[in-house]
């Protein structure tokens, strides 16, 4: 039932990650579920790039690099986890955003519609047993000098992905109630 895989639909980090591949076809649906979220005025703006083998090692050394060049006082640690993480992700997607070209509705609702088409891509990896999280380092503003960005077109982030083994950590959320208001 989709209420059960909604509230199992857990982020999964790439320490938790295992060795065995992502298959393309896999990949091929799951994008396929992001083609189907909401869009106003038809826009479609998510973009997606697709990193695996070599193109994910080379991803994971530009965002050391360029952490290495814009922090005041960089540390070691973070450096190696930059390289290291993509190497243990079995595929990751760029998330993008197109924005419209004639700007017909506010850059919010592109955003928001991307985002509604990276739940689907993490429910459907939630019930393929696909461990995936959003990850969105400040570093994602320096994209443009990594992927051959469109005019308007924007980096959101990474979706890494990799199959797991492990239990994954509990999530809680406050309750719902706190943060609806009734009115009759
Ligand atoms: C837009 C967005 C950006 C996120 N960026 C990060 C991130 O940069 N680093 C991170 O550890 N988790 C990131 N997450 C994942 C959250 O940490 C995770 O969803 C949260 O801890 C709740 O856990 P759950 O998804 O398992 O319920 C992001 C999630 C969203 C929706």
């Amino acid at each position: 039932m989709i209420f059960d895989l909604i509230k199992k639909r857990r982020a999964v980090f790439p320490a938790q990650y295992n060795d065995k591949p992502i298959e393309k076809i896999d990949i091929e649906k799951i994008l396929e579920a992001a083609n189907w979220a909401p869009t106003h005025k038809k826009t479609e703006p998510w973009r997606f790039k697709v990193l695996m083998g070599e193109a994910k090692e080379k991803l994971g050394l530009f965002l050391s690099y360029k952490y290495m060049e814009t922090e005041a006082k960089p540390k070691q640690m973070k450096a190696k986890k930059l390289i290291e993480n993509p190497k243990k992700a079995g595929a990751i997607i760029a998330i993008c955003m197109q924005r419209d070209s004639q700007e017909r509705i506010p850059d919010w609702e592109e955003v928001a519609a991307t985002a509604m088409a990276v739940q689907n891509m993490w429910l459907c990896c939630t019930e393929m047993g696909i461990g995936c999280y959003w990850s969105s380092p400040g570093l994602i503003k320096y994209m443009d000098q990594f992927f051959e960005l469109n005019d308007g077109e924007i980096c959101l982030g990474f979706f890494y992905m990799g199959h797991y083994g492990g239990e994954i950590d509990e999530q809680t959320r406050m309750p719902i109630g706190e943060k609806v208001v009734w009115m009759e």
